[in-house]
């Protein structure tokens, strides 16, 4: 009750600080918007609209509290019981979203004079599916969680090379699939593996995901979109977006072109001709990722200098006799010493930084704001180590975003775009994973660091961040053009964008019974992935930006900005507006008026050092890049392939095992 009451105190307070603020200009329009929603409400009254924004403010606030409660107790204690609490709270929350788009739907806010309240509006009633009638809203909403379900129950079977049934053992999940991809570099293996899931976890969703397209697209026509792909890209308010992203994706080409031609000479030497084609695409099986997203796994095959050993500091931490309270602490420092807030004691009291040992709990590291001013909590398996001492800077800095924004409306306690949350987070994750800063914490010695330790460590950057890159641009690329033109070919659409930016082709021949895109949970279950891409290019400007504040000189990669208050003051600053400014504006206060704009500039300029040697080591390749031949194209052609369709379950295991190495000679070449 009290909490509830003060929440709604500061919400009105901050209503009439922006009123101030925002005076006489629309954010919306300062930079220009694709479309307008054209909803059709006719209440205009500033009185009536600023009442509802009011009440759903403090109602929004309270249930994000009580969903977010309930899904921390099942995250962090795995019983029925709580799973079915925390459904009931989703279920509560979900029909307040449908009544609030309903009420919001009543206001035209087109004629609605106060900017902040008009923003909100639209805010509410953007991407939100209210217009469908009950029983289509009802039916999308099952169409993904039967897709999200499918996606988490596939299980494939282990690669058996006597050909022996081994089907009763068919249990392993995404996780077990994910460690086969990592850890096997038995091209057989790693095809038989993709294969698998590939076909275990695509042709069950297709009729669903062709029927969630058709009913995206009507949602985002009663909200006057073309298509439900425009009313995705309207999360970032501007006109220019598209254009935007496409430009930083043409500059980041020739670094990964240089990039991929290195990876491949190296994976040439280690498969042969059977397996990579000089001068042609990639096999997708052979990156050491189910999806081929992030090369980091198959490092030790592809570094340019093995006997350099890379830089972890795990061994020295053990060493020092570090525990996941002082890992936290030190994090915590980390942020002090720029002059950003301390974690506050319910942080502390209710956090969970250690595995229970009595219970089933979700693992993966999350930070986590209870939206009542008050609670802000991490949940991390803290092991000993460098990649955790990272993760926990990571989710650290997501706190400090919710601690600095905590004042604004509910609705602007958010990143200024999708991307900003995690920009920031990988932004000053870049500051700590950095042989200076290592240093600087009496972890490691930089003594011996040299040209060599430095290319390798910019090289096993550049695995896990320019490779990504190509493929977080091209996933919503193709869902938008799926919104756009419709679901014939879905699956040879998507190989072409594989093979056009990222040049990877499949390991074995596809066709439009599989979907291969939904086997990555973000289309299953209908998460936008463009954010990932603005985020990673958010990571090097914040980064870049940061630097400079903190009075940088010298190469990108080795700035630290710790003990920086120039820096802190910079990131306090941008974190504190949350999203009440546009993103272009945040983006220009960071960035000290330089620019607004999406750009690659600063990554290239992390790697600059990386670009120059990786140049010289392809100089004698002919093809930087690569060339695709018929035979790449053939793999994935819907009109080819498709009578050659083999479904491997189960039950036609044996069968479908011996088809899986009658296959491998297409594959080979
Ligand atoms: C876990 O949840 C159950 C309810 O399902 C509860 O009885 C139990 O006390 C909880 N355990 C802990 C350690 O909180
Ligand atoms: C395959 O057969 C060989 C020789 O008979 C045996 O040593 C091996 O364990 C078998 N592999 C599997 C996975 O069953
Ligand atoms: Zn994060």
């Amino acid at each position: 009750m009290v909490l509830s009451r003060s929440g709604k105190r500061s919400a009105i307070q901050c209503l009439v600080q922006s009123l101030c603020v925002f005076l006489n200009f629309d954010i919306l329009n300062i930079f220009g918007v694709q479309a307008e929603p054209n909803l059709q409400g006719i209440n205009t009254n500033l009185g009536d609209a600023l009442q509802f924004l009011r009440e759903f403010d403090s109602e929004a606030s309270r249930l994000c509290f009580t969903v977010g409660t309930s899904q921390w107790t099942y995250a962090t204690n795995m019983t029925d019981f709580n799973k079915r609490r925390m459904v009931e709270e989703q279920t509560i929350k979900a029909k307040f979203e449908r009544i609030t788009w309903n009420k919001a739907s009543s206001f035209d806010w087109s004629r609605i004079t106060d900017p902040m309240a008009r923003r909100h509006l639209k805010l509410l009633l953007i991407g939100k599916r209210g217009g469908l009638p009950d029983e289509k809203y009802n039916e999308i909403y099952h169409l993904i969680s039967e897709m999200k379900d499918i996606y988490s129950n596939v299980r494939v079977c282990p690669f058996d090379d006597n050909y022996t049934n081994n089907r009763i053992y068919c249990d392993i999940d995404l996780e077990g699939v994910s460690k086969i991809m990592e850890k096997s570099r038995n091209p057989l293996e790693l095809a038989y593996i993709w294969k698998e899931w590939h076909d275990k976890a695509g042709p069950p969703m297709k009729n669903k995901f062709m029927r969630y397209i058709e009913l995206a697209n009507q949602a985002a026509k009663i909200n006057g979109f073309q298509d439900a792909g425009e009313e995705m890209r309207y999360a970032y308010e501007d006109r220019n977006f598209e254009d935007e992203i496409s430009e930083s994706f043409q500059r980041l080409q020739p670094l990964y072109k240089e990039l991929f031609t290195y990876v491949r000479k190296k994976l040439f030497k280690r498969y042969g001709p059977s397996v990579v084609r000089l001068e042609g695409p990639l096999p997708a099986h052979i990156l050491g990722n189910i999806w081929a997203q992030e090369w980091s796994h198959i490092e030790e095959i592809v570094t340019p200098y093995p006997d350099i050993k890379t830089i972890d500091v795990t061994h020295e931490m053990r060493r020092q006799g570090f525990t996941p309270l002082r890992m936290f602490q030190m994090s915590e420092e980390f942020f002090t010493s720029l002059g950003l807030k301390p974690m506050p004691p319910e942080f502390w009291k209710d956090s969970m930084i250690e595995k229970p040992v009595n219970r089933k709990v979700q693992c993966s590291a999350s930070a986590w704001d209870f939206c009542n001013r008050i609670d802000y909590r991490i949940k991390q398996c803290t092991e000993v180590g460098m990649q955790d001492l990272i993760s926990t800077h990571h989710e650290m800095a997501h706190i400090q975003y919710y601690l600095y924004y905590a004042k604004q409306p509910y609705l602007y306690r958010n990143g200024a775009n999708e991307g900003f949350h995690e920009g920031v987070s990988n932004a000053i994750s870049l500051s700590v994973y950095n042989p200076t800063h290592l240093h600087l914490v009496g972890l490691f010695n930089n003594d011996t660091i040299d040209y060599e330790t430095n290319i390798k460590f910019l090289f096993g950057m550049a695995l896990k961040k320019v490779a990504y890159a190509s493929f977080a641009y091209l996933v919503d690329l193709w869902r938008y053009e799926i919104f756009r033109n419709g679901v014939s070919n879905m699956n040879s659409d998507w190989w072409e964008l594989r093979t056009k930016f990222q040049g990877i082709v499949p390991p074995i021949t596809r066709n439009e019974q599989h979907l291969d895109p939904a086997t990555k949970r973000h289309i299953a279950a209908d998460i936008p992935y463009m954010k990932y891409y603005v985020a990673l290019l958010l990571e090097f400007q914040i980064f870049d930006a940061l630097c400079t504040a903190a009075g940088h000189t010298g190469s990108l990669h080795n700035c630290d900005i710790y003990r920086s208050r120039e820096a802190g003051r910079l990131l306090s600053d941008a974190l504190s507006l949350g999203k009440s400014k546009h993103w272009k504006e945040v983006l220009r206060l960071l960035t000290r008026g330089k620019t607004d704009k999406i750009s690659a500039d600063a990554m290239i300029k992390y790697f600059q050092p990386l670009y120059i040697w990786l140049k010289v080591q392809n100089k004698n390749e002919k093809i930087v890049g690569w060339i695709t031949k018929q035979e790449d194209a053939a793999l994935f052609q819907p009109l080819v392939s498709s009578n050659s369709n083999q479904n491997l379950t189960a039950d036609n295991y044996i069968i479908n095992i011996i088809i899986v190495y009658s296959l491998l000679p297409i594959f080979r070449k």
